[in-house]
């Protein structure tokens, strides 16, 4: 039976992931993303449901409790998991939103497989939702669900959050199904995006594909409703990870990590998901040119990366992935010595602990982004750092370097800049350092994961029954 609601979350992923047991059995582990930590307790005082694919694809999967949380699965066939999840979602809206970093392709079945999946999600809100609830859609992958769930459920108050950029009208317009998204998007009653930018880029193009009023943040529809659009600035559970941070485990974690790279003077550390928006490629090659033109000496300096795998049946990060492989080989086969890389590459996923303690390892965090929604890795890496000490090196394309201002911002396309801030960050007297990472301490633990969804929730809950139908567009618009 399905549980009923006040609340509903609806995300791609349920917040869990599967455990296969030796002995066959199966159970599910808390992912390690910071949108659970911030909606555990909303979801717990609300009674939430959390409705959501589980990852793999079984039909058969009933809706279910972990640790208190109501969770709902969304089946995907394998099919729908090529046409929406690999196809429309990650080799076609994923590089669009990123500035066309990768070439996007454009298939009709898959488009039709999202339209399917996205109605398919849009129906299990509709069985758990309670009357008048609050439906919480996220990202880019469900950007149809608001308008379907409008049709079938006009009394629900919708908000929508997309979690990564949303890409300049010139961009965005490539798209086939333009149209049919921004529509879609138009269900909810509240918009949300990371950057003030993106919301702008999505009026003016509801303004001009679509032709309705707009005034600002708000959009008029022919039915009456108004759609506001605006930013929320996504964030981290920053107090936990600095209380994870200064835990003896994590601590001597952290030492263990430094003495097994052979107690460098300096640690450069990346940490990604496996994907060609990060700009992992440029970052590595700037570090061994710092080491081929005698800047750095591998005696002293190491780059650890780590690349968490992701999408892996997606062509692009296949080639991606290839390329990284090489790159490194070639960096430590050419510069490396005996017990001492260039790089020190780890291909893995790590839970928070391991994080952290790289965190605390690591005096140059190197987050060099061609396009980023928001960037997490830097937040985390500032808040676990409580001993004001470490450097970070951020691209100006990340949107976390609206917020972290005194890292030292970089243009990941202009390799010598890269070169040249990657130096100044490893040479920064202590003094230097320190001042810039109080700074932005006090940025990242004012404003947290929390803020940030009560910030969301109680924009939803500012729109009026209904629905915004006594706002009049001003006359000029
Ligand atoms: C980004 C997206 C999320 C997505 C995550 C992991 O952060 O904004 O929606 O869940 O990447 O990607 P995956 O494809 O594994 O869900």
């Amino acid at each position: 039976m399905s549980p009923s609601a006040q609340l509903v979350i609806v995300a791609n992923r349920l917040p869990v992931d599967r455990v296969d047991e030796p002995d066959g059995s199966r159970r599910w582990r808390r992912s390690p993303g910071g949108l659970v930590t911030a909606l555990d307790p909303v979801m717990r005082a609300n009674d939430g449901v959390w409705i959501g694919w589980a990852g793999g694809t079984e039909t058969d999967l009933e809706p279910f409790e972990d640790d208190g949380l109501s969770l709902v699965p969304v089946p995907l066939s394998s099919e729908e998991i090529e046409g929406f999840y690999e196809g429309m979602s990650n080799a076609t809206l994923w590089p669009i939103y990123h500035d066309v970093v990768a070439k996007p392709e454009f298939h009709r079945e898959w488009w039709d497989a999202y339209v399917t999946v996205n109605r398919r999600f849009a129906e299990k809100v509709v069985n758990v939702a309670e009357e008048g609830a609050t439906v919480w859609v996220h990202d880019y992958q469900l950007q149809l669900v608001p308008q379907m769930l409008r049709e079938l459920r006009p009394d629900l108050r919708i908000g929508f959050y997309l979690h990564i950029p949303f890409p300049p009208a010139e961009l965005f317009a490539q798209l086939p199904w333009r149209r049919q998204l921004l529509e879609g998007l138009l269900g909810a009653d509240l918009v949300g995006f990371q950057m003030s930018g993106g919301a702008a880029n999505f009026v003016r193009l509801v303004r001009q594909r679509v032709g309705h009023k707009t005034h600002r943040d708000l959009v008029y529809l022919p039915d009456g409703r108004t759609v506001r659009a605006a930013a929320f600035p996504i964030s981290i559970d920053a107090a936990g990870f600095e209380e994870l941070a200064r835990s003896e485990g994590v601590e001597e974690r952290a030492t263990e990590i430094r003495e097994a790279l052979g107690e460098p003077r300096k640690v450069f550390l990346g940490i990604d998901r496996l994907d060609y928006t990060k700009g992992i490629i440029a970052r590595l090659r700037a570090f061994s040119e710092l080491i081929q033109d005698g800047e750095l000496d591998v005696d002293e300096a190491v780059f650890v990366q780590v690349a968490t795998p992701s999408r892996e049946r997606v062509e692009q990060y296949r080639i991606l992935r290839d390329e990284i492989d090489r790159l490194v080989g070639r960096i430590n086969g050419d510069l490396g010595k005996i017990g001492q890389p260039a790089i020190s590459y780890l291909h893995s996923s790590y839970p928070r602990e391991e994080m952290a303690a790289l965190y605390r390892a690591a005096d140059v965090m190197v987050v060099t982004p061609y396009r980023d929604g928001m960037n997490l890795v830097a937040k985390e890496y500032v808040a676990c750092r409580y001993d004001d000490a470490g450097a970070l090196v951020l691209s100006e394309f990340a949107g976390a370097s609206d917020e972290l201002r005194q890292a030292w911002l970089v243009n990941p396309y202009d390799i010598n800049g890269m070169k040249t801030a990657l130096l100044d960050a490893y040479r920064a007297p202590a003094k230097e350092t320190s001042r810039r990472m109080r700074a932005m301490r006090k940025t990242v633990l004012r404003k947290d994961v929390t803020a940030w969804a009560r910030a969301f929730l109680s924009g939803l809950a500012e729109v009026p029954p209904d629905h915004g139908k006594q706002v009049k567009p001003p006359r000029a618009s």
